[in-house]
């Protein structure tokens, strides 16, 4: 279960700075979203509002962004970041503070396999986008699981603690680009674009790899339910087998996200 009541001021603060990661392959679906001068956006889960920040340099003071998330503590840096910005407390699966066919754009940036039930979060959407307008997301791909959550499957079963960590894979609520089709056409949605990406990411050391995750993961943590020591034994096989693809650069560790845009057929 994913808890959204677990984060601090210190994870909050962190994920500013590691979040570039996220940021970075957000552009790209921005990109892919086609985002323009004048346009009405809605970043859901935004974070600490990395993205929607820059989304807000690309709409203008013509455009709108609104960014929302559950944790009060990273709206409150998003709304500091850029005072474009609105914003707000708010969850996926209930935009009811937004009016019908009100928003060009609505996007999530890394949010969606945090989120069990995603037909509720793509009828919100549905019903919050203009005829023509476009749903677009990133979402690490289930049947590619990135190169971390591999190792970590690899140290509970070398461990042998699969059992007890309460989340082995690190991410609950994964994908395939297939199921991804099938939540489009369900929706209503015209799918423009469902592929996979590969990113290439570099950590400097396995404190940071750690660092990163807990605060991308808003606290919840992939050995939950563990020991202090049963954990240890775990990140001492885990950092292990991080070492092991050190290069010139550092870490090098890849992750395998889809990008997914879809668009609310003008005539339904
Ligand atoms: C990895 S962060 C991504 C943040 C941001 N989109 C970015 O690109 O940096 C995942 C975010 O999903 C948010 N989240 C989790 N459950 C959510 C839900 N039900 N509705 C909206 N956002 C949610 C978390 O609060 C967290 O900020």
């Amino acid at each position: 279960m994913v808890s959204l009541n677990l984060d601090t001021p210190e994870l909050a603060a962190t994920y500013d700075v590691v979040g570039h990661r996220q940021f970075s392959h957000g552009k790209l679906l921005i990109q892919d979203l086609g985002v323009r001068y004048g346009q009405r956006v809605l970043d859901v889960g935004a974070g600490t509002g990395l993205l929607a920040a820059y989304v807000a340099s690309i709409v203008g003071p013509q455009g709108k962004v609104v960014a929302i998330d559950p944790l009060p503590l990273r709206v409150e840096l998003a709304g500091k970041k850029a005072s474009e910005v609105e914003a707000h407390v708010g969850r996926a699966e209930d935009l009811s503070a937004y009016p019908a066919s009100s928003f060009d754009v609505v996007y999530l940036n890394s949010v969606i396999h945090w989120i069990a039930d995603k037909p509720k979060v793509l009828s919100e959407a549905w019903r919050v986008l203009k005829p023509g307008g476009k749903l677009g997301f990133t979402t690490a791909a289930k049947e590619k699981p990135h190169d971390v959550e591999r190792l970590r499957v690899l140290a509970l079963e070398q461990t042998g603690l699969s059992e007890r960590a309460q989340v082995s894979s690190g991410i609950p609520h994964r994908v395939s680009a297939d199921e991804v089709r099938a939540l489009f056409a369900a929706g209503g949605f015209q799918a423009k674009q469902v592929l996979i990406r590969t990113i290439v990411d570099y950590q400097q050391s396995a404190e940071d790899v750690h660092r990163a995750s807990l605060s991308s993961s808003f606290g919840n943590s992939h050995l939950a339910g563990l020991s202090s020591d049963e954990r240890e034994r775990v990140h001492r096989v885990f950092d292990a087998e991080l070492e092991k693809r050190r290069d010139a650069q550092g870490i090098r560790l890849e992750r395998y996200l889809i990008f997914a845009v879809a668009e609310k057929p003008v005539v339904s």
